[in-house]
């Protein structure tokens, strides 16, 4: 019986260690205490995960918070929730696919139309690593999602955010972007083999460049863009991959995963932390690894590469260059 005791308590240690050493790691909790009473803020993919939790962490501090989903009862269902956790009422649910040029329009139009002011945007929803499907107008759905809807979104907002300034967009990226790169001969992947991994990382790269094109534009208007990896978290972004799907994985793999990943609500607390902290109010075009600024990849910082797909995305998504606000979209020819 002794024999068993030495190991038995090595391993106990090496898990115990392991869940404080991953809180540490991680960054922990988002140490600003600052409250957003009457601010308004919209979280996409807000439905569950760390967008869930997001909107859960801004509305415990005193905001009107919009969460924009594609499924209208998840939403519903998650306004509910958080609702009823906070005892904040001012918590409600928006369709908006971001799938759809006409439905980021639609949401955008009645955002406009309906609110005074929009002044913190999260650009939080993603999908990642689903097969070769192609959104409403045939683009590739990662870099159709990820980049294009938001990129489209935060353009037709521009203007709320500007007059409720001082504002900020947030978009979630991935360490995942160090793999990307932008092929700019074919960013809908009409012409080489689809790889679904790739795509993902093409997808986030692109996030972060559009932040910091976005924040060489915003300068001077009291809105800042930053962008961020919250960490790896246990959520439903792994929803097509073998690993997420097999239950045999599950079983065997659910306590690593357990151990190693985050909670969403610990996932959330970067977003939160780039919301509302105090000494980021002028802090702009940054790439932030948790709650720590730090030096994305290289292709990240690449201005020229930036303001390519600046101009590519509009012409994709028919933004009229000069405000930013109409056109219909270049559907794309599969
Ligand atoms: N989890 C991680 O380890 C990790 C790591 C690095 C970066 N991130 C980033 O963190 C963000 C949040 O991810 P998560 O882990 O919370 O993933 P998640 O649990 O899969 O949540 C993703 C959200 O995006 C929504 N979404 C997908 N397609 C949409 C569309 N066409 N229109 C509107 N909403 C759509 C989903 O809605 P449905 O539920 O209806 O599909 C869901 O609400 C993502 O940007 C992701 O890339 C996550």
């Amino acid at each position: 019986m002794n024999r068993f005791l030495l190991p038995v308590s090595v391993v106990g240690t090496v898990i115990g260690g392991t869940v404080l050493l991953k809180d540490y790691v991680a960054g922990g909790a988002c140490p600003s205490k600052a409250t957003i009473p009457g601010r308004t803020v919209i979280v996409t993919g807000a439905n569950t995960g760390i967008g869930k939790q997001t909107a859960l962490e801004l509305a415990k501090r005193g905001g009107n918070i919009i969460l924009a989903c594609r499924d209208r009862e998840k939403c519903e269902a998650a306004a509910k929730d958080i609702r009823g956790e906070t005892l904040n009422p001012r918590v409600r649910a928006e369709h908006l696919d971001l799938a759809s040029l006409k439905s980021i329009r639609e949401f955008a139009g009645k955002i406009i139309k309906e609110e005074e002011r929009v002044d913190i945007l999260v650009n939080n929803a993603a999908v990642m690593r689903c097969p070769h499907w192609t959104t409403k107008d045939g683009f590739e759905m990662q870099f159709g999602v990820n980049h294009l809807g938001h990129f489209l979104l935060t353009n037709l907002l521009l203007d709320k955010l500007k007059a409720s300034a001082p504002s900020r967009i947030i978009n979630l990226s991935s360490l995942a972007h160090v793999a990307g790169h932008i092929d700019f001969e074919d960013l809908n992947w009409q012409i080489k083999k689809y790889d679904t991994k790739a795509a993902y990382c093409q997808s986030k790269l692109a996030v972060v460049l559009f932040t910091k094109e976005l924040s060489r534009r915003l300068q001077g208007t009291g809105v800042t863009v930053n962008a961020l990896h919250p960490g790896v978290a246990r959520t439903e972004l792994g929803r097509h991959t073998g690993m997420h799907n097999s239950a045999f994985s599950g079983f065997m793999l659910g306590p690593f995963f357990w151990l190693l990943f985050k909670s969403p609500q610990l996932a959330a607390q970067p977003s939160t932390y780039l919301a509302v902290a105090e000494e980021l109010e002028s802090v702009s075009g940054k790439y932030f690894d948790g709650l720590r600024e730090k030096a994305p990849s290289p292709e990240a910082e690449d201005e020229e590469v930036a303001r390519r797909l600046w101009t590519e995305s509009a012409h994709l998504v028919g933004l009229d260059m000069a405000h930013g606000s109409s056109g219909r979209g270049h559907s794309i020819s599969r």
